[in-house]
């Protein structure tokens, strides 16, 4: 256990926090199994801290059989065998916290894995019993009860209702399952189930964790009485955007987070959580309030096209919904379920990233130089505003999405569950590369469990490290920098006759200058702190983002 003593005082630290997402089975592999471990992120503290980053979160490493990447977990109070130990999980937050780093941990309270103990014993102890109102089962229709009990789709498609066999070798009920049938949901009017995720909040909190974020929040209290959904969306139901879907964003679900709150406020510092959820934008506030979660996470810039009017429309309706619910913003670029932002940005605007995938990245021509541009520009642009940026591992170094795996490698359930369908997220996925040479390009001594392109060594840390102008020292220099720039929580902004421009300052005169388009625009008065591209005399190129100190 830790005994860190640096936040000690400051409750306030996650409002306007950088916080660094890292997705442990591809972030980096000390013994050479080719899975990212425990071990090697313990190696890696000293490059974390180079990034001057406030915090890390780390996507799931529990016991899972790997049905969708960690998301469907057997056990949430241990360490996945081929991760590390509970041991190597103490020692990463120690080492963290010596060099001020927090640490937020995945929690998957939706569904766990086909594999915890709890659904294992929900099989075995057949129809109607205590084990199974842990989970969501229903006697299917018909004579033999072998129809689906509804025709509910789930997000990995094609049907969210699984047929168990019986104990006694019959076929039997069906499980509910929004995401892989090795994820069953968890039925959360069930008193154990409630109880035992207060257990397992409070083993990590006791064990020093910092921060959790929750995912698929939205989804856990779910409303039956009006019958068995069916309907072939994972969206809420547009026309019910009051609370009232039975699946999704239901206002009990917040009962929970109460509850989930009070415990948080157990601990010195208090400890905080950001919610993943999918609910309207007026609603997302009610998981961000301080009684609840604490933060949401707005996804907006991900869907983005590269826009000034947009940029400036988003920022400005977060900022509102910011104050309304007493949260701070949060902005996110990237993430391990979407594509990488430069890909985005080097893409001709509104490809079809799907068919875009399928294609192996040949259906539209990727434009790299305007890909890495924007994609320098808006993290400074994000970097500045009021708020939390969450970063997600390889950004830092310029990778791109992947879009030509070998098929075969594949491990997304969402790509095998969905032939010619979806796009595999093992894009944004692949192991990162620390070296320009090796097996694994540094990633470990041995090879990686998803193949790594072979130039993936010119987007190494090695390499970015031994160029002045690389994407690793832009993120080095503007988060170091950033420490020293924050202020109160508002912006300003700066109108420009200039209709791709987007300009704003905060209270303490440090501003941010976007210049969306591809002419070269002239830069305002002020000292110029940093920028995303060399400047041209007073001349602020296209795709760049300048900070400057009024
Ligand atoms: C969240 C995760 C995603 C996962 C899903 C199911 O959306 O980010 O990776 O597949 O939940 O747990
Ligand atoms: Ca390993």
């Amino acid at each position: 256990m830790s005994d860190y003593k640096f936040i000690a005082g400051d409750k306030k630290w996650w409002r306007q926090a950088v916080v660094y997402q890292i997705y442990p089975r591809s972030f980096a592999d000390l013994n050479g199994d080719g899975i990212g471990d425990l071990a090697g992120m313990i190696d890696r503290v000293t490059y974390l801290k180079s990034l001057s980053i406030d915090a890390v979160w780390l996507s799931p490493f529990y016991p899972s059989e790997l049905a969708d990447g960690g998301y469907d977990v057997a056990d949430y109070r241990n360490v996945d065998p081929r991760i590390g130990t509970l041991e190597e999980f103490d020692k990463l937050i120690e080492e963290l916290h010596k060099v001020e780093i927090r640490v937020f941990v995945d929690i998957v309270p939706n569904h766990s894995s086909d594999q915890h103990e709890w659904f294992q014993a929900a099989l075995k102890a057949g129809r109607g019993s205590a084990e199974r109102e842990r989970y969501i089962f229903h006697d299917g229709i018909g004579e033999n009860g072998d129809i689906r009990p509804s025709e509910l789709v789930s997000h990995f498609g094609p049907t969210g209702w699984t047929r168990v066999t019986e104990p006694d070798g019959t076929p039997g009920q069906w499980y509910l399952h929004l995401f892989a049938p090795e994820q069953p949901d968890f039925n959360w009017d069930n008193q154990e189930v409630r109880d035992d995720f207060i257990k397992t909040l409070r083993f990590w909190s006791d064990r020093g964790v910092d921060g959790f974020r929750i995912d698929v929040a939205h989804a856990l209290t779910k409303d039956f009485s009006d019958g068995l959904p069916a309907r072939n969306t994972m969206d809420i139901d547009p026309t019910k955007p009051d609370g009232s879907d039975p699946l999704f964003d239901r206002d009990e679900v917040h009962e929970i987070y109460r509850e989930w709150r009070k415990v948080f406020n157990e601990y010195d510092p208090p400890r905080v959580a950001v919610a993943e959820a999918s609910a309207p934008a007026h609603r997302l506030g009610a998981y961000a309030s301080e009684e609840t979660l604490g933060q949401a996470f707005n996804f907006d810039l991900l869907h983005a096209d590269w826009n000034t009017k947009r940029f400036k429309h988003l920022i400005s309706n977060s900022m509102k919904r910011a104050e309304k619910s007493g949260s701070s913003n949060t902005w996110v670029l990237s993430n391990h379920d979407v594509v990488r932002h430069p890909t985005r940005y080097g893409l001709p605007d509104k490809t079809d990233l799907v068919k875009w995938y399928i294609s192996e990245g040949k259906s539209a021509p990727l434009d790299a130089k305007q890909g890495i541009d924007r994609a320098r520009a808006s993290t400074m642009l994000i970097l500045a505003l009021p708020g939390s940026t969450y970063l997600y591992q390889g950004e830092e170094i310029g990778l791109f999405e992947v879009a030509d795996t070998p098929r075969e490698a594949m491990q997304d359930p969402q790509w095998f569950r969905n032939p010619g369908k979806a796009r595999s997220r093992d894009g944004c996925r692949i192991p990162l590369p620390w070296t320009t040479t090796g097996s694994s390009f540094g990633f470990g001594p041995g090879g990686s469990h998803l193949p790594m392109p072979a130039d993936f060594g010119k987007y190494s840390v090695e390499a970015n490290e031994a160029d002045t102008n690389s994407v690793l020292n832009l993120y080095r220099t503007a988060i170091a920098m950033r420490r020293g720039l924050q202020c109160h929580e508002e912006i300003n902004f700066i109108f420009n006759r200039n209709r791709s421009v987007l300009h704003f300052a905060r209270p303490n005169g440090w501003q941010s200058f976007t210049n969306f388009g591809k002419s070269p625009v002239k830069l305002p008065k002020g000292k110029v702190l940093l920028s995303s591209q060399p400047l041209v005399g007073s001349q602020v190129p296209g795709e760049t983002t300048v900070w400057l100190q009024a």
